[in-house]
Parts: structure tokens; sequence; C-alpha cells
């Protein structure tokens, strides 16, 4: 056994080679204040979607469906009319269906590139910050299970694709009026149109996304078309953290207007 007052075992910013500073870090500004933030943004995304998810009510309000509960998966969902039900689960499934389907944004999240940094900073403080030493003994990065399971991501976009394709068709039935009729607008339609074009200029900016478009080439100038949209999906990329934030705030927003219309809270008001 070490003595007591024996220097702690060699590794991490104690490792041979490194620079012996007794502080903990020499940063003097409030690195805290980000990952604090994200934490607190990224727990109130998991409570209220928890609630939402389990609440299994209040998700349609014809014409709009909560974009937790699309497309309709289980027997037992309230299926929209002309809307994606596909009814794959038959009448087994007890739960809310909204369960199921959040399996596949959800993941497509919890790997993401940047929720990686953001969780990974602000729950696990591994590191907190830059320039401030993780308080763990070892670092063994993603390439041990259950972490080593975050290179699934690239399959998570094809999924995510999907559930943007039936977000998208959502919007479309968006304008309807009550009765279904179409040609109308009500400011849920505003709130469903913002919502897709996030979701999709999010999912559209996945580091994977600009791999599969543009990546394991050896001439850019033979694949003129994917090198077009290897930039477009460049520019997206830069924003991504923003686009990340972005669409999941709209995508919350999303459900819960559908939530107040559909338990009578408020009235969905008509554009035209
Ligand atoms: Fe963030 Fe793919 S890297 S969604």
């Amino acid at each position: 056994r070490p003595a007591p007052d024996s220097p702690p075992p060699a590794g991490g910013v104690t490792a041979p080679g490194r620079a012996a500073i007794r502080e903990r870090h020499l940063r003097t500004d409030r690195w805290w204040l980000a990952p604090a933030a994200t934490a607190a943004g990224l727990l109130a995304f998991v409570i209220y979607s928890t609630w939402r998810a389990f609440a299994n009510t209040d998700y349609y309000a014809a014409p709009y469906v909560s974009p937790f509960y699309s497309p309709c998966l289980a027997e037992n969902c309230e299926p929209m009319k002309g809307g994606p039900n596909f009814d794959l689960l038959g009448g087994w499934w007890g739960l809310s269906p909204a369960i199921i389907i959040l399996i596949f944004p959800l993941g497509f999240r919890l790997t993401c590139y940047y929720y990686r940094k953001a969780y990974y900073r602000g729950f696990w403080a591994s590191p907190p910050a830059c320039a401030v030493a993780e308080p763990h003994k070892k670092y063994s990065g993603e390439t041990r299970f259950p972490l080593v399971l975050q290179n699934i991501h690239r399959y998570f976009f094809y999924a995510a694709v999907l559930v943007a394709l039936i977000l998208t068709w959502d919007t479309v039935l968006a304008f309807r009026n009550s009765d279904y009729e179409w040609g109308h607008m009500g400011l849920g339609t505003l709130v469903f149109l913002a919502n897709i074009v996030l979701i999709w200029a999010y999912t559209l900016s996945c580091h994977s996304c600009r791999h599969i478009v543009g990546g394991r080439l050896k001439h850019f100038s033979k694949h003129p078309v994917r090198y077009k949209l290897w930039g477009w999906v460049g520019k997206l990329n830069e924003r991504h953290m923003f686009l990340a934030w972005a669409s999941l705030i709209s995508v919350a927003a999303a459900d819960f207007y559908v939530y107040l219309v559909a338990s009578g809270a408020f009235d969905d008001p008509t554009l035209f």
C-alpha cells in the first residue's frame, strides 16, 4: 500500500514528461459556465421528453401529430388521417408508442459527435473544459465497452434521415384544417415548418453525413457532384452545435404546441 503522503500514481496530467504544475488548472475565466449551462439544458430536455413520452395522451390534434409520436407504429396510438401509420408492432405493445419511436432520434443525438462532447463535459467532467484536467484517474477514451458503441452513430444517421422524412410528411399534412381539408394554414403549420427545417439542417450537418457524401474520394475533380454536396454539408457542419440546440428546442416546442392544442389549453389560430 502506498504511504499516505506518497505522490499520486503517474498518469494523465501527472504522467512523466508533463509540466509539474501544482494548481488544478490555470484558467481564470468562468470556464465552468458552459458545461453547467449544457448540463442544465440537456437535463431539462430529458425531463420534458420523458414526461411526454410516457404520458401517452394529448399528442394528436387534427391536423397535427406530435413529432414524439410519429410515425404510428403500434395499434394503440391515435392514427392520423393520411399520416404515417404503419402498425408494425400490432396489439402486443401496451406501453406508450412514443417510447419505441424515440429510440432512433435519441440514439442519433446520444451518439452525435457534438452531444458527446457536451455531455462528457457537462455530466462527467471528462474533461470539464479545455485546459482543465479531468478528475478521473484513468482515461480510455471510446475504446472500450460501452463507449465503443458510439461508433454506431453512422447507422443512426440513416435512421435519422427516415425520421426526418416522416416528420416532413407530417408537416405537409399540417397544411390542412381540422376537417382535413387541404390548402389551410394555422399557427401550428408555422411551428411544424420551423421544426422540419431545423431537423433537416441538423441531420444533414452531421459529421457522418459529411463523410458519406464526400469521404473516401481520392480526387474531388473526378466527382464534381459529390464535391459540391460535400461543400454544402461542410457549410452546415460548421454550425452543427447551433443546429443541435436549435432543433432540440424546436422539436420540444412542436410537441408542446400539439400538447396545448390537444389538451384544450389553446386554440390553434387559423392563418388562412
Ligand atoms: Fe452530430 Fe452526426 S455528428 S448528428
